[in-house]
């Protein structure tokens, strides 16, 4: 098995085994591109957990369902169309511990509808969806998202707990929402608990100690516990891999502790998203103007935050690197990077509040291909049409051949459904 390169190199010609060049003749650009192993050897590395709960808000493209299935690895749903896509790709409704999860703070129309046809197991992160389950259902069982009074993240944009989260049933309601349950015939037999996305290892572990507490508060019913996703990956060089076997640690003591309590096993879930793809992801953009202010060289390449929109939305980094279409000697520069769209924040090199900064990049020229990286997760199902652009094509690598995993939008897709009347 392989690991995804990291850090990016400054230049490169291939992404697992295979030529950027092709990849960008073959299949156009912009195109994200995703390696099969990598993730694969992603979610082995978890498997001191019972269970590893795909988040797949992350990266939902069918072709990495499918591999993370097969992985072992069972699934969250977030909307109906997560929840088709789960079912699409081979999970079971039902089964134990269950293969689906709907995890949410909200039920709209839909997937509450989609929940109950199929039987899918529910989380609920509000007293709202406790009732509006209950009243459809003939009693069974719930798990409960708390928010429990604090939060972190690598944005505050990706903080998912405390006062200002709507996130999660607020821990001093957890025995109010047990009652609530109870007055439905709705045994709480799982806590799950996930305070943002991009924390580093010290607070998801004070995360841990949160849910102990909130664990022997929700009674002897309760069967499992879930982490949440969280765990960090590495943009920048120098960011640290998450220490695995110290975070299981952790948690399998707080496991083991409840299970001493309540005098039988506690299932112990972890659901990560961005940790088992955000490195085995690429977009493969072409240069396609290189111009200048009396302040800065901008590189612009034919994807914008219609493609990727961490940047504009997070400040969040991105690693790049340069395939030259020749071999011509490219010194470093210190660039800025951006898109086509017709909006002053289409800048992939941007920090939290739009403010422009700029990227060392070995010169660029047209024509050249640019590889962003750790775009695995939370890129291609982000991106929109906006500009009316479509949307990218999709690759999988696997043992060195690139195989479409989907097809990118054509003209007549954008404006499928629109009406003149
Ligand atoms: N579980 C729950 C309940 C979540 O809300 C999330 C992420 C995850 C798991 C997975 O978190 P991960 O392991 O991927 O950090 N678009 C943002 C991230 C938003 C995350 C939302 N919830 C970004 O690009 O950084």
């Amino acid at each position: 098995m392989s690991a995804p390169p990291f850090p990016l190199p400054s230049t490169l010609q291939e992404l697992a085994g295979v030529a950027v060049r092709d990849l960008a003749r073959d299949f156009g650009t912009p195109t994200y591109v995703y390696d099969a192993a990598g993730i694969t050897e992603r979610v082995a590395r978890l498997r001191a957990f019972d269970v590893v709960r795909y988040a797949q808000k992350a990266n939902s493209n069918l072709a990495v369902l499918d591999l993370v299935r097969r992985a072992g690895a069972l699934v969250d749903a977030v909307s109906a169309g997560e929840i088709h896509r789960a079912l699409a790709a081979g999970w079971a409704a039902s089964g134990e511990p269950s293969p689906i999860v709907y995890t949410a703070d909200l039920f709209d129309r839909e997937a509450l509808e989609l929940v109950l046809e199929h039987g899918l197991a529910v989380n609920c992160g509000s007293p709202d969806m406790i009732d509006q389950y209950g009243e459809r259902v003939d009693g069974g069982e719930i798990t409960l998202r708390v928010n429990p009074g604090f939060g972190h993240g690598h944005s505050r944009k990706t903080n998912t707990g405390g006062p200002h989260s709507k996130h999660g049933i607020w821990h001093e309601q957890l025995e109010a929402c047990v009652a609530r349950a109870a007055h439905y015939d709705l045994r709480v037999t799982g806590l799950h608990v996930h305070i943002g996305s991009g924390v580093d290892m010290r607070h998801l572990a004070q995360v841990a100690e949160a849910c102990c507490e909130l664990a022997v508060r929700t009674g002897p019913g309760l069967q499992s516990i879930s982490a949440g996703g969280g765990l960090p990956t590495r943009y920048r060089e120098g960011d640290p891999e998450p220490d695995i076997a110290a975070y299981f640690a952790i948690w399998d003591g707080v496991r083991e502790r409840l299970k001493r309590g309540l005098g039988h096993p506690v299932r112990l879930e972890i659901e990560p998203g961005r940790f088992l793809v955000a490195e085995s992801g690429w977009l493969v953009t072409e240069v396609r103007a290189v111009k200048r202010t009396s302040q800065h060289t901008f590189v612009l390449v034919d994807a914008g935050f219609n493609v990727l929109a961490r940047p504009v939305l997070y400040g969040a980094y991105h690693p790049m690197a340069l395939v030259p279409a020749d071999a011509d000697p490219r010194p470093l520069r210190d660039v800025v990077v951006a898109g086509p769209l017709c909006e002053s924040g289409d800048i992939f090199t941007q920090d939290e509040g739009g403010l422009v900064r700029t990227q060392p990049l070995p010169e660029a020229r047209v024509g050249d291909l640019l590889v962003i990286g750790g775009a695995g997760a939370y890129g291609a199902v982000m991106a929109s049409n906006y500009n009316s652009k479509p949307l990218p094509a999709e690759v999988l690598l696997r043992a060195g051949k690139a195989q479409l995993v989907r097809a990118r939008q054509t003209l007549e897709d954008l404006v499928r459904g629109e009406i003149i009347p």
